[in-house]
């Protein structure tokens, strides 16, 4: 399946489906006025306050703030990731899925994997029939019993155990693949031998069931500890973390999910009622792992033990935390004491304890600053420079967002230097403006558009009604020299349409997922204009007429401001005279 899927595809799909119907098959919708409503299927509410536009092809939550076109609701809804919502989306619409890759997955490539994913099958099955009735599993199941696995436990995540032998998989099963699953090991001048021996076996299973590969874990302490399945055509430790299925399998939305370090942290965690933590398998959680588990909930708690390796391991999962938070994810910090880990500190405080900590493990910032405030002495000028230059780089990686603003607040005030370049052009636009106003729109029902700023309501209409950029297309404006709050954004979103030519809303969303101007898009796409179909031309001409006008002179004070004080150089001079010829003609 592997090959990209063209852009254009994507596109025609938006404007093929009405995202009315798609999502009238998973959320039955009622009709209210212009939209579709119903309760959120991504919050817990009693009267609805999810809207579906047709018009837009967008929904909007105004109670959490969810929203975006049709792809978004599937990946949202379904915990799809881009190219399976698409995939399911096109299912939806009864058309295939083109790809453009010439290369594409030959038939015996994907059968082989269909062959891969029965033999994992069958050794698990193998594995925890040898737990439960083979001689040696005796032993096991006892090192489980002592070690206060339950059977219901140890079944719900299809515990199992490799016999002591070199060959009992191979002499089982087929070897050839059984190489390519990584459970044999291959020997240069003699036969390949079970990688697996004498070990109890965690299968790993990903998000949709399917066993991808194994660790397995020695019954004393011979070394190594643990094993894991080698990088596989079906395993990719940097993609996958342990317990996701069956994480989701209790609880499918958890209000948070606690990353931990071992297979038995996540196992005696979830014997204790904890079932929502994973673990990285024996990796450092990746942006990839992070971005994974935000699809199932909006908060993670990475847990670390308490000495110096687990508060090293803590500093180091800051970068692909940073990279990870959008607006709406949290991430907190939870340290636990020395010489414990999770699998021992629930049995030795109990669940209610451990509750505890996780509801009052430090917030990423608190844990972000806090560890520079122990490092560096921030009653020193040199110590807050030292602050400044080792922060800035991680807070730099924080996606555009309200949280990103407070960090680089936080940050001037520990530094006192209020000199940071934070953000620049697309931010100003509906942040900086009128925060108040922002966060009103991204949060709650948008109210009195009334006292909309021209630009705003120009770039508004815009975003809604992609079709009027033909209108500022006729009237061949200069843009050169215009200045005025959020023109970036507005020229960036112009070069997108009349590149893409999107025809409606979702399209033209779409051409912005996973950029920095997305959530303004969004923002924007989600103004209430409050504006009537027959009106749309006239208003979005008025305002951007009112737009021109402030944004002229704006610039033609700040040059004859110049011109008075300073003088103006041969360029400055040039644009002040056309900009007053322009005026006296009257010309727009
Ligand atoms: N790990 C690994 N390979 C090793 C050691 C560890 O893959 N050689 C991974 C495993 O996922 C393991 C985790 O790192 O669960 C944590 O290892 P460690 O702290 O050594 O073990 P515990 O999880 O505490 O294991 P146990 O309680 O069974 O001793
Ligand atoms: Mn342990």
């Amino acid at each position: 399946m592997s090959g990209r899927i063209p852009r254009e595809f994507i596109d025609e799909l938006l404007v093929r489906v009405d995202i009315v119907d798609l999502i009238d098959s998973h959320v039955p919708l009622k009709k209210t006025g212009a939209n579709f409503v119903a309760r959120c299927p991504f919050h817990t509410e009693k009267t609805p306050s999810f809207s579906v536009n047709r018009k837009k092809q967008f929904f909007h939550c105004f109670g959490c703030g969810a929203s975006g076109n049709a792809i978004s609701f599937l990946m949202n809804f379904s915990h799809l990731d881009f190219v399976e919502a698409v995939e399911d989306l096109a299912g939806f619409a009864g058309i295939a899925v083109p790809r453009e890759s010439i290369e594409h997955q030959p038939r015996q490539q994907k059968e082989d994997l269909i062959s891969l994913y029965a033999l994992m099958e069958q050794v698990a099955a193998f594995y925890t029939e040898q737990l439960r009735t083979g001689n040696e599993g005796k032993k096991a199941a006892k090192y489980l019993k002592n070690r206060g696995v339950s059977g219901d436990c140890a079944s719900d995540f299809m515990l199992g155990y490799a016999p002591d032998e070199w060959k009992a998989l191979a002499t089982r099963f087929d070897q050839k693949l059984l190489l390519e699953a990584g459970l044999l090991v291959s020997k240069e001048n003699g036969q390949p031998y079970d990688r697996f021996r004498g070990r109890i076996m965690f299968p790993i299973r990903d998000k949709r069931a399917r066993i991808i590969g194994f660790g397995g874990r020695v019954l004393d302490n011979s070394l190594p500890k643990y094993l894991n399945s080698p990088e596989t055509p079906l395993f990719h430790k940097g993609k996958e973390v342990y317990g996701l299925h069956e994480l989701l399998q209790k609880n499918a939305k958890p209000q948070r999910i606690l990353i931990v370090e071992g297979y038995m942290d996540v196992i005696t965690l979830a014997q204790f009622g904890i079932h929502y933590a994973v673990a990285a398998l024996g990796t450092a959680a990746s942006q990839t792992h992070l971005d994974l588990l935000f699809r199932f909930s909006s908060e993670l708690v990475f847990c670390f033990d308490g000495d110096k390796a687990g508060r090293e391991a803590a500093w180091r999962a800051m970068e692909p935390a940073f990279s990870s938070l959008k607006d709406g994810r949290q991430i907190r910090i939870m340290l636990l004491p020395q010489n414990h880990d999770p699998d021992s500190l629930v049995r030795e405080e109990g669940v209610d304890g451990f509750i505890g900590r996780v509801q009052t493990a430090e917030t990423l910032s608190e844990y972000f600053f806090g560890h520079f405030s122990k490092e560096l002495n921030l009653s020193e000028m040199e110590g807050r420079a030292q602050l400044v230059t080792k922060a800035k780089p991680y807070l730099d990686k924080l996606p555009e967002s309200i949280f990103k603003e407070m960090m680089f607040a936080r940050l001037k005030e520990l530094s006192g230097w209020a000199n940071l370049d934070v953000l620049e052009s697309t931010a100003t636009l509906v942040s900086k403006q009128d925060p108040k106003r922002y966060r009103n729109t991204a949060r709650n029902r948008p109210q009195d558009s009334g006292r909309l700023s021209s630009a705003r309501a120009a770039i508004a209409l815009l975003v809604q009604n992609p079709r009027l950029a033909e209108l500022i297309e006729q009237r061949e404006i200069d843009w050169n020299g215009l200045d005025f709050s959020g023109a970036a954004l507005f020229k960036n979103i112009l070069q997108v349409i009349a590149d893409k030519n999107p025809s409606n809303t979702a399209v033209l969303m779409e051409c912005y997922r996973d950029t920095a101007e997305e959530k303004f898009i969004k923002a924007l796409a989600l103004l209430d204009v409050q504006v009537s179909d027959d009106q749309i031309e006239t208003v979005f001409c008025d305002s951007l007429d009112r737009l021109l006008t402030q944004a002229r002179e704006t610039v033609l004070t700040r040059l004859l401001n110049k011109g008075k004080t300073e003088g103006l150089d041969a360029q400055e001079k040039e644009l002040l005279r056309k900009m007053l010829t322009a005026q006296n003609f009257g010309a727009k």
